[in-house]
């Protein structure tokens, strides 16, 4: 129900945490996020469904936040670029895009970020086609891609599980030989 000025009243979780929002109807969840959450992470791209760079993970699935309305998504769980890090820690996958130079101007890396993070949620272990068809939604006109698509399987490589037997549980049990 919206008031005579054709606001809504909205519940969001965001990385964790409960924003109540008065906000019009049509306000999209790009908006609401950057301007009343102070999330600016997130960025303002073509808001046409065409760039990428707007995306954000609802429920662990890629959405674009320029084309969803807020009162849509209540109660269900919103990360956002800023909810990646954990305890002060980089999450794998901004390590390595920052390892690998898969970020140069930046302007795209969160939507790359959270669209990466949605694959390997599902897919702990993508090929590199299966990560190309991933991120194929998503637009950079600085890196060319390639560094992208190594650091999405760096970061794979990183998040692994460790095997019972492999080199990477001896080295975690100092147990390695040398
Ligand atoms: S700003 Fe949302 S897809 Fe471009
Ligand atoms: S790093 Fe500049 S648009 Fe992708």
């Amino acid at each position: 129900m919206s008031d005579d000025d054709g606001n809504v009243w909205v519940r969001l979780s965001v990385n964790g945490d409960t924003y109540d929002v008065v906000v019009p109807l049509q306000k999209t969840l790009l908006e609401v996020l950057r301007e009343d959450l102070g999330l600016t992470g997130t960025k303002h791209g073509c808001e046409l469904g065409e760039c990428g760079t707007c995306g954000v993970l609802v429920d662990d699935t890629f959405v674009l936040s320029c084309l969803t309305l807020p009162i849509d998504i209540q109660g269900r769980e919103i990360t956002t670029v800023e909810g990646l890090a954990q305890r002060g820690r980089m999450h794998p996958l901004q390590e390595a895009f920052a390892e690998l130079g898969a970020a140069q101007c930046g302007y795209c890396t969160p939507g790359f970020l959270m669209a990466s993070k949605g694959l390997l949620d599902e897919n702990p272990t993508p090929t590199r086609s299966e990560i190309v068809d991933a991120l194929s939604g998503n637009l950079c006109r600085c890196t060319g891609y390639l560094k992208i698509f190594e650091a999405v399987e760096l970061a794979a490589q990183r998040m692994a599980p460790v095997s019972e037997g492999s080199v990477q549980e001896e080295v975690a049990r100092g147990e390695a030989r040398v």
